[in-house]
């Protein structure tokens, strides 16, 4: 999170999870996130489009999928999309977020959204995804997005909507999750001190 005239800047980034490339997927973390980022201002947001990784997710020597992590923990906001597979999301992003350490995303908040076109697979976004980004150290302040295939044509208004009602919520997570971890990381390092020298 910077400070920019004043005010906090958000670096937005979004994680498409589609095997697919140019999905509708990756069209609806698009809009939100360009929603967001009008909202909030800032730079444009940034995308890691995991279809052109592919395989290389699952590779650790492979520098794109390293530059992909990376561009994931600059982010302040993480919107994070992905296909419905099998009631939960798909295993590419799985893979892919299987990279980060626990609690590597403290300090983000983050969106999670599934395009899915099965309406009893909508609680899949708090009873799977939430709680995986929970995991990673992602604040999540705001309900995700369930998004019906029947209502991705809609889906420019439900993100305008969701953006203007979430975005500060977002913000304003991301830059007290900040401060904790920071809180954190001071306390263990004055710990750390007085163990060294009591
Ligand atoms: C392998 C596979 C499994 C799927 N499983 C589910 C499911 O369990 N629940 C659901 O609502 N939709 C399921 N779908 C439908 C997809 O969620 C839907 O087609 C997808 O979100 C379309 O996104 P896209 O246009 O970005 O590819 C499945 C589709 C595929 C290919």
């Amino acid at each position: 999170m910077r400070a920019g005239g004043g005010a906090l800047t958000a670096t937005i980034v979004s994680v498409i999870g589609n095997p697919r490339p140019a999905s509708r997927t990756h069209a609806l973390a698009r809009t939100l996130a360009s929603e967001l980022a009008g909202v909030l201002g800032g730079g444009p947001p940034l995308d890691v489009d995991l279809a052109a990784l592919g395989p290389a997710v699952l590779d650790p020597a492979d520098d794109r999928a390293n530059a992909a992590i990376d561009d994931v923990l600059a982010g302040d906001l993480l919107v994070i999309a992905s296909p419905t597979y099998k009631a939960t999301y798909s295993g590419l992003l799985k893979a892919f977020l299987d990279r980060l350490d626990t609690g590597a995303l403290a300090g983000a908040a983050a969106v999670p959204i599934l395009l899915g076109g099965a309406p009893n697979h909508q609680l899949a976004i708090d009873v799977h995804f939430v709680p995986l980004l929970l995991e990673l150290g992602a604040h999540v302040p705001a309900r995700g997005l369930f998004v019906l295939e029947a209502d991705v044509s809609q889906f420019d208004d439900t993100a305008k909507q969701w953006a203007r009602a979430h975005a500060h919520a977002l913000v304003d997570g991301a830059a007290l999750a900040d401060r904790a971890t920071t809180d954190e990381i001071e306390g263990d390092a004055q710990r750390e001190r007085q163990r060294a020298h009591p």
